[in-house]
């Protein structure tokens, strides 16, 4: 029998998370029955979604969060030694896991394909969950054209990146909007974007102004709030708005407020749809072939920020909250 490590929640959440939100508990690992693996994590995924699904956050409960884990022990035939799986285990280092469907909304492990060349830990970004955001999100919602103004913001983060890059395939012209320059200088000169911004060091509105003359067809909303009202304020009529988050407020203390929208809606004719991206988890493994050629054709880029070791999950999570990642934030544990 082995002992597994996995992060509890100590204490919740106030405003941003904290390290000593989070404690380091050991747990005793029951003997495998038929249709389980034991599973030794090596990437943990750290993401948004884990700080605004408050409702999953009790005190002592496991941290939520996928990982691309190894397995080391099976009693199912469909699931051999070897093979790794990409599984929402939350922040744990081993774990014993039936491969049945659950009763909760637990997704089911999957097998990861074999990816080549590239690292497994894609299976967590651009060829995993993100990386299907970035897609459909995009593809789905917008369905952008040739020559059409597309603006994605949260741009230098593991689904913006995508975002724009997918943008930039389809034939439209790109703005990127992140939190620092180098992240601009990142987008601007390597990942192609015909223009990027800093928005904590000028004005979203004037900046698009200039960067956009004739308005914005498609916008990609990562982050809602203030930015997202003053590129909404700039569509052009008939104008598609792809709603995928608002980090903007996931650490807000008490409710946020930002310009008001409706009238740019009404006016413009404007479309907005929100999503989550599970809607259309049948065809991830669709998406993630074309962006895996993609990747081999050198259309698309990635990047990951990656931090070492278990112990330091917290940080990582944190670290990627404030907007230290250039692209995928990801835990080698
Ligand atoms: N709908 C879905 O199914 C779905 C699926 C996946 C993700 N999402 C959402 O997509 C968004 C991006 O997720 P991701 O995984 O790609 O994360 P990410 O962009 O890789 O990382 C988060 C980024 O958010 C930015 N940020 C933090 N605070 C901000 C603020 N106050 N205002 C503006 N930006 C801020 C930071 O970049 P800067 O340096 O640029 O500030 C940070 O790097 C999130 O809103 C997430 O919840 C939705």
């Amino acid at each position: 029998m082995s002992k597994a490590r996995k992060f509890v929640i100590a204490r919740l959440f106030k405003g941003e998370p904290k390290v000593d939100d989070f404690s380091i508990e050991k747990e005793e690992l029951p003997s495998l029955k038929n249709g389980q693996i034991l599973c030794e994590a090596e990437y943990i995924s750290v993401d948004p979604y884990q700080r605004a699904y408050t409702q999953r956050h009790k005190v002592g409960s496991t941290m939520i969060g996928s990982q691309v884990a190894r397995i080391v022990e099976s009693r199912s035939p469909e699931y051999p030694v070897g093979r790794h799986v990409v599984a929402s285990l939350g922040w744990r280092d081993q774990t014993v896991m039936s491969v049945a469907p659950t009763d909760d909304d637990t997704l089911p492990p999957v097998l990861v394909p074999d990816l080549g060349d590239l690292p497994l830990s894609l299976a967590l970004g651009v060829l995993g969950m993100p990386g299907a955001t970035a897609y459909f999100g995009l593809l789905d919602i917008c369905d952008p054209k040739p020559g059409e103004v597309v603006v994605v913001s949260g741009a230098a983060g593991a689904v913006g990146s995508i975002v724009g890059q997918i943008a930039r395939i389809k034939g439209c012209k790109v703005i990127g909007i992140a939190g620092s320059d180098i992240k601009v200088k990142w987008l601007k000169e390597e990942l192609g974007f015909d223009h990027a911004f800093n928005y904590k060091t000028v004005n979203v509105e004037k900046a698009l102004k200039e960067a956009a003359p004739n308005g914005v067809d498609v916008y990609f909303d990562n982050v809602g709030g203030e930015q997202s009202s003053a590129v909404i304020a700039n569509m052009r009529h008939r104008g598609r708005i792809s709603v995928c988050g608002c980090i903007s407020t996931y650490n807000a203390t008490k409710v946020a407020m930002a310009p008001v929208v409706q009238m740019h809606m009404v006016g413009k004719e404007l479309k907005m749809e929100g999503f989550i991206v599970t809607r259309w988890l049948g065809q991830w493994d669709k998406a993630f072939k074309e962006m895996a050629q993609w990747i081999k054709e050198g259309k698309l880029k990635y990047r990951e920020t990656v931090t070492e070791g278990f112990e330091n999950t917290p940080e990582a999570f944190i670290g990627m909250l404030r907007g230290e990642n250039l692209g995928k934030a990801v835990v080698k544990v």
